[in-house]
């Protein structure tokens, strides 16, 4: 049977669920829409050499030295002592390009490192910023695709979840969609997609945004189509997909 006909396409709907699957012969796209997945394709497409996630503070100071710019976020705002966090505003093409970005968020780049251990084909980040250039390269593979949603704190969140549901839809023509989640992310976004901006006004993680005064940041996240580069991992460093 041709392979082509077989690949699926999956939604993991938190890195809590991540041990029950086997990646080995699938590409999982980590998605944290607000902000980490956003800010690392704007990143990446501005010009950073690469973007090294990292799961802890401590393995983000390890990095200081003036070869590297350090971020790093914890509850939506800037670690004390870090001149960078998550905000997609500060991956423009003047403050990142031909630097390498050490970066460590509450969840996003908790799921790179969890994805990293589970021997998938390619780690690559999704986002609403890169939907049709990411679509469109995964329709080109022959692999099955696993949506990884960063969630909060293990839990499901409702952005991640949208965009998940959003790929869904341009993948399911081509891909065999056998999954719940799969179905239920995409129903979601059926349901969402008049306005998402409203929909995710009662996201739990567009609060804690809003009550940290970074609401613009909400905006940029969900634009579309902003930049045509895939962030894919290559050992420890995130870099442009050739
Ligand atoms: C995360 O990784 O948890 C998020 O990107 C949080 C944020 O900075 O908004």
């Amino acid at each position: 049977m041709n392979k082509i006909q077989t690949r699926t396409v999956s939604v993991c709907l938190s890195p809590a669920l991540l041990p029950s699957y086997n990646l080995e012969e699938s590409i999982v796209v980590v998605i944290d829409i607000f902000r980490a997945s956003s800010s690392i394709c704007y990143g990446i497409h501005n010009g950073a050499d690469a973007i090294i996630p990292v799961l802890t503070v401590d393995d983000c100071k390890k990095y200081s030295s003036s070869d590297f710019l350090l971020a790093a976020e914890r509850n939506g705002a800037i670690v004390e002592g870090f001149a960078f966090g998550n905000s997609p505003f500060s991956y423009t093409e003047e403050k990142v390009r031909g630097r390498t970005i050490v970066l460590t968020t509450t969840n996003g780049t908790r799921s790179i490192q969890l994805s990293k251990t589970k021997q998938a084909k390619k780690v690559l980040i999704g986002s609403f910023l890169n939907i049709s250039a990411l679509s469109h390269w995964l329709m080109d593979q022959q692999h099955s695709v696993v949506l990884l949603c960063a969630g909060w704190k293990e839990n499901f969140s409702l952005e991640d979840t949208l965009f998940a549901g959003a790929v869904v839809e341009k993948l399911k023509e081509s891909f065999i969609v056998n999954d719940d989640a799969a179905h239920a992310a995409y129903d979601l976004y059926t349901l969402a997609k008049g306005d998402i901006a409203e929909y995710l006004k009662k996201s739990s993680h567009s609060e804690r945004l809003e009550k940290l005064n970074i609401e613009a940041d909400i905006e940029f996240c969900l634009q579309l189509d902003v930049v045509d580069s895939i962030p894919v991992l290559e050992n420890d460093r995130l870099v442009k997909l050739g």
